[in-house]
């Protein structure tokens, strides 16, 4: 008999596939009688999916260890029990350092055994201290219970779903080769039958996601599949509108990927590929692999195949080495190309990576200017990109309800969000909105279909 009243807490940090394997850790646990709780006062289990890509995120997990640990003193003055279970990256970099580091941990499992983690549970419940960073022969996937189409629902009608993890590429600045491990594809069939299932439970964007999500290809009967003829066949599922992928690296986008650009309606017109930096040196020293010229030619093709579609990066500033001139190339860049946004990072020496080791490397406020410097430029082109908008009609799938009574809340295919007055309309429904006025992180408008049945009635 499994005991209905126990609630399970995950928190996650990092990138959208932690989210995605968040939302697969409570699947896991559903069947152990676990339901999600928003409240870590109420939870009777606590999962911290961790993030180790820069040293901010990483040490971010002692910081919520200790607010865990205040919820779990108080919850045992009360005759509760709460268990702690640190997840993802973090607890596959660290392994053992965090029981040493935070003694009230029950386990720690890393981001490919977490399909184990009833049985590592019940191992903890004799012996608290379980270590389980392996990488197991058996799929992960293939050992995740689906979730109800209630609870696929009820997490929002757009999904992610992981069709490739982990990473060959080595950049020297990162962590992912390690904490994610090798490259590694899901098969065609899982991942339409995933498809598949959450379309039949009203989802009507997927997210497709990889750490090297381009770098996904078929295996036996499918090996001839790349990235580019699994979004055809996924566009095919009925009910899928919308499909995105991310993140993907600049080699990997091969002409087949570049042309469902052109060919698919239900892919949307964005594209984000990080580029980390413009400078031929600084690309080099970081591993990438390709120049910013290679990286022109694909953004060049990207814009012939589908010229409307919004471009966005990732950026490294204070890579070892990197000099005004190389920063200057990187600022060119940007303005070159033209982003619709932008994530940009100072460079944060991660142990075990090649790049921790390098001579030259950057003072810390030579990294803040640059930083700010950069994001600033960015900032110009997304509010130029945003303003660009207002006067047009774009179709916005409606996510949820909005920051006021009657408004909803949804995205346009460029991943604006943007904000209409209900008018009629529901979560789930994609609507033409023509875009009127532009708030600080949001786009507003009338729904275009409603304001023609208006002006001809
Ligand atoms: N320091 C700073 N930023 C990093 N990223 C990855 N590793 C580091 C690091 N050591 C950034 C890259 C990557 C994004 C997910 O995080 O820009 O694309
Ligand atoms: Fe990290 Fe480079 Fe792999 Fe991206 S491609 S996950 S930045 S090693």
């Amino acid at each position: 008999m499994t005991d209905a009243t126990k609630k399970v807490y995950v928190k996650s940090y990092g990138c959208q596939m932690n989210v995605y394997d968040a939302q697969r850790m409570a699947d896991v646990l559903a069947p152990e009688g676990f339901v999600e709780t928003s409240d870590m006062a109420a939870a009777d289990l606590v999962v911290l999916n961790t993030c180790h890509i820069r040293e901010k995120a990483a040490e971010k997990v002692y910081s919520e260890l200790g607010r865990v640990r205040a919820v779990k003193r108080e919850r045992a003055a009360g005759g509760l029990d709460t268990r702690i279970v640190v997840a993802g990256c973090v607890a596959q970099a660290e392994g053992g350092e965090i029981l040493r580091r935070a003694r009230d941990v029950d386990l720690v499992v890393g981001p490919q055994s977490y399909h184990r983690l009833p049985s590592l549970l019940a191992e903890a419940q004799v012996k608290p201290g379980i270590v389980d960073t392996d990488f197991p022969a058996e799929a992960k996937f293939d050992a995740l219970p689906a979730p109800t189409r209630e609870k696929t629902l009820a997490r929002g009608v757009s999904a992610f779903l992981t069709v490739q993890e982990g990473c060959d590429k080595f950049c020297t600045f990162c962590v992912v080769p390690y904490t994610r491990g090798a490259e590694a594809s899901r098969p065609v069939a899982a991942i339409l039958e995933e498809a598949g299932r959450l379309a039949a439970a009203g989802i009507r964007e997927v997210t497709l996601l990889g750490q090297n999500v381009n770098a996904w290809h078929g295996a036996g009967e499918a090996e001839s599949w790349t990235l580019g003829r699994l979004l055809h066949a996924v566009a095919d599922i009925p009910g899928i509108e919308r499909i995105r992928y991310t993140t993907s690296h600049p080699r990997d986008m091969d002409g087949e990927l570049i042309a469902a650009h052109r060919d698919l309606p239900q892919l949307m017109p964005y594209l984000h590929l990080p580029v980390q930096s413009g400078s031929d040196a600084i690309l080099d020293a970081m591993n990438r692999r390709h120049t910013r010229d290679d990286y022109r030619r694909i953004v060049d093709a990207v814009r012939a195949a589908r010229p409307d579609i919004a471009l966005s990066s990732d950026f490294i500033v204070g890579f070892p080495g990197e000099t005004d001139a190389d920063f200057a190339d990187t600022m060119r860049l940007i303005e070159e190309v033209g982003f619709c946004a932008a994530f940009s990072f100072k460079y944060s020496p991660r142990p075990g990576t090649p790049a921790s080791d390098l001579a030259g490397q950057v003072p810390e406020p030579v990294k803040a200017e640059r930083l700010s410097a950069l994001q600033a430029l960015v900032d110009r082109q997304q509010k130029a990109f945003n303003a660009a908008t207002v006067g047009r009609t774009v179709d916005v799938l409606l996510e949820k309800p909005g920051r006021h009574p009657g408004q909803l809340a949804g995205k346009s295919p460029y991943l604006q969000a943007v904000h209409i007055d209900g008018d009629g309309a529901a979560v789930g429904d994609i609507v033409p909105v023509t875009i009127t006025a532009l708030g600080s992180n949001s786009l507003f408008g009338p729904r275009a279909d409603v304001a023609a049945r208006k002006e001809s009635a």
